[in-house]
């Protein structure tokens, strides 16, 4: 058939993360090619719709852009069902709104209900307010999203850095998983390594102390540690992990056998 005397697809996106880390503005950006400084808090839910040419197809997008503030939980708790596509963003100069990004997975999985359902919801992740001083490095940001195999972007509401692109591969993610019988194809088919590898980078960086930066209890033994140094110097050589923070992962992880050997 014609690709092009399909019907238009309709899409269903949706937006998410704590309030004001910059939902709405995105939106905005992509859809108006405009900026507002003021922050005017979503009162529940907005709703909005664009249309774009994907693949060759006529695709309606219903966007509804979600309030992040608890309070409006139960007004946008309805809108999670047949989520086909998901923007979950966090601002880089706010600790707190990336720590919350496993919450909101979690909101959208208990309010889906259906495992496959939510599981076949493409996600991308915006590390937005990227024109801003950091609180949160591409490095994490990037590994977070990668552990989840969602794919990651940085963003800029203000400047428009990344907004067209984020939107262009969610919605391109979206229409592959519709053609796909509505299973996700991910998007990042091969990252090139491992989730050990990103773990082992993810703990090194995080870790408080030197044992927990090895994986071991405090006071492990010279062996313990050797052991442990082995295994992950292994999983972190530059040489084989090309993870995003694999080489200064290996330096904390030297550091910290020279370090509990000494002692
Ligand atoms: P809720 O609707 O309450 O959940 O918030 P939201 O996530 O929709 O945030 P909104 O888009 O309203 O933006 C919040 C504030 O952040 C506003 O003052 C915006 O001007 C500002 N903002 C949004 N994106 C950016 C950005 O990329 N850079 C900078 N510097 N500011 C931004
Ligand atoms: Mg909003």
């Amino acid at each position: 058939m014609d690709k092009k005397s399909k019907r238009p697809l309709r899409i269903k996106i949706i937006s998410m993360g704590n309030a004001e880390v910059g939902k709405s503005c995105i939106i905005k950006r992509y859809c108006e090619k405009r900026f507002v400084h003021k922050y005017l808090a979503t009162i529940g839910i907005d709703y909005g719709v664009s249309k774009v040419t994907i693949k060759d197809r006529e695709v309606k997008v219903n966007i509804f852009d979600m309030a992040g503030h608890p309070i409006f939980y139960e007004v946008r708790n309805e809108f999670y069902k047949d989520t086909q596509g998901a923007v979950l963003v966090y601002d880089v100069s706010d600790r707190n709104s990336f720590e919350s990004l496993e919450h909101w997975l979690l909101e959208m999985q208990n309010e889906i209900g259906n495992q496959a359902e939510h599981e076949n919801v493409v996600v991308c992740v915006c590390a937005n307010k990227c024109d801003r001083k950091r609180m949160v490095d591409e490095v994490e940001g990037k590994l977070w999203a990668d552990s989840k195999g969602f794919p990651y972007f940085e963003t800029s509401a203000q400047s428009g850095d990344g907004v067209n692109e984020m939107f262009q591969a969610l919605f391109e993610g979206v229409v592959t998983a519709v053609e796909n019988g509505g299973k996700k194809v991910p998007i990042v088919t091969q990252l090139g390594y491992t989730k050990d590898q990103i773990e082992a980078i993810q703990r090194l960086r995080n870790a408080k102390s030197d044992y927990d930066r090895l994986g071991l209890r405090e006071g492990a033994s010279k062996d313990e540690v050797n052991k442990a140094y082995k295994r992950l110097a292994v999983l972190l050589h530059p040489d084989k992990n090309v993870a995003p923070g694999s080489e200064d992962a290996f330096k904390i992880l030297l550091a910290a056998r020279t370090a509990l050997l000494k002692r």
